[in-house]
């Protein structure tokens, strides 16, 4: 059986200066009982990201920018370099978060050069997913996730999928309190498992992480983390506080 090692991941969203993101990144590091079978990611606004990398050094916990662009560097107003993510001391990118796609307009097109732009930086990729409310009521989710996960990982070969990871974060879940059932949740995994397996072979489907998103908390990872297809969270607001996210982390 292929064991993949639980990413636990906090995103931090547009929360959190200097002082408060350094505090919250060192309680969250006691927290960490330094399981081998689970990592732990955070993922800080880009003003912090240097300070928060440099505040865990040491504590085998990883950063991420929370998006990356697909250029080295010129003319992009706003945006940030795989290798401005590095030097900040990051291992990692966000990319395709559902508040880039429906807030600011990113494409699946835009969004797969960042993947690749990100990978060819040397950085780990978390490319989230997840149909809205209006697509899952219209039985559409599948074809949804579908056309993101193709169009997201288009040219991205076999070879380099290690250095994806999928992030499955359905809209209507996200801040809501309202957390896809794990029955819900597990079936989409094994859906885009199988998806992944259907595109690259098995042993990439197996051995791709597979992390759910959306309101999830203390009182509901264990069940999520017992499903066969979820690999590990990523969490918004309960990654805000070190004793949520510490619990969130240490799940059973
Ligand atoms: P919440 O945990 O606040 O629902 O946010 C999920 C999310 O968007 C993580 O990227």
């Amino acid at each position: 059986m292929t064991t993949r090692k639980a990413l636990m991941a906090g995103n931090w969203k547009m929360h959190m200066n200097a002082v408060e993101g350094c505090r919250l990144a060192a309680d969250v590091a006691a927290q960490c009982r330094g399981y081998d079978d689970r990592e732990v990611l955070l993922a800080p606004p880009f003003t912090i990201l240097s300070e928060v990398s440099h505040a865990l050094e040491g504590k085998g916990i990883i950063t991420a920018s929370q998006n990356v662009c697909w250029e080295e560097k010129g003319a992009f107003t706003g945006e940030i370099a795989p290798n401005m993510v590095k030097d900040a001391g990051c291992s990692a990118a966000i990319v395709g978060h559902s508040e880039r796609r429906q807030i600011f307009g990113e494409s699946n097109g835009m969004i797969n050069k960042r993947v690749k732009g990100g990978l060819a930086g040397g950085l780990l990729i978390i490319l989230c997913i997840g149909e809205t409310l209006e697509e899952r009521e219209a039985d559409r989710a599948f074809t949804v996730l579908e056309e993101q996960l193709r169009k997201g990982l288009d040219g991205v070969d076999g070879g380099q999928m290690e250095k994806i990871v999928i992030a499955y974060e359905p809209v209507w879940a996200i801040g809501t309190g309202k957390t896809a059932s794990k029955e819900q949740a597990q079936e989409v995994h094994a859906f885009l498992r199988g998806l992944l397996g259907r595109i690259y072979e098995k042993d990439v489907a197996d051995t791709t992480r597979i992390l759910y998103g959306g309101s999830v908390k203390p009182a509901n990872v264990n069940e999520l983390m017992a499903q066969p297809d979820i690999d590990g969270v990523l969490v918004g607001g309960a990654a805000l506080k070190a004793d949520s996210f510490g619990s969130i982390i240490n799940f059973q």
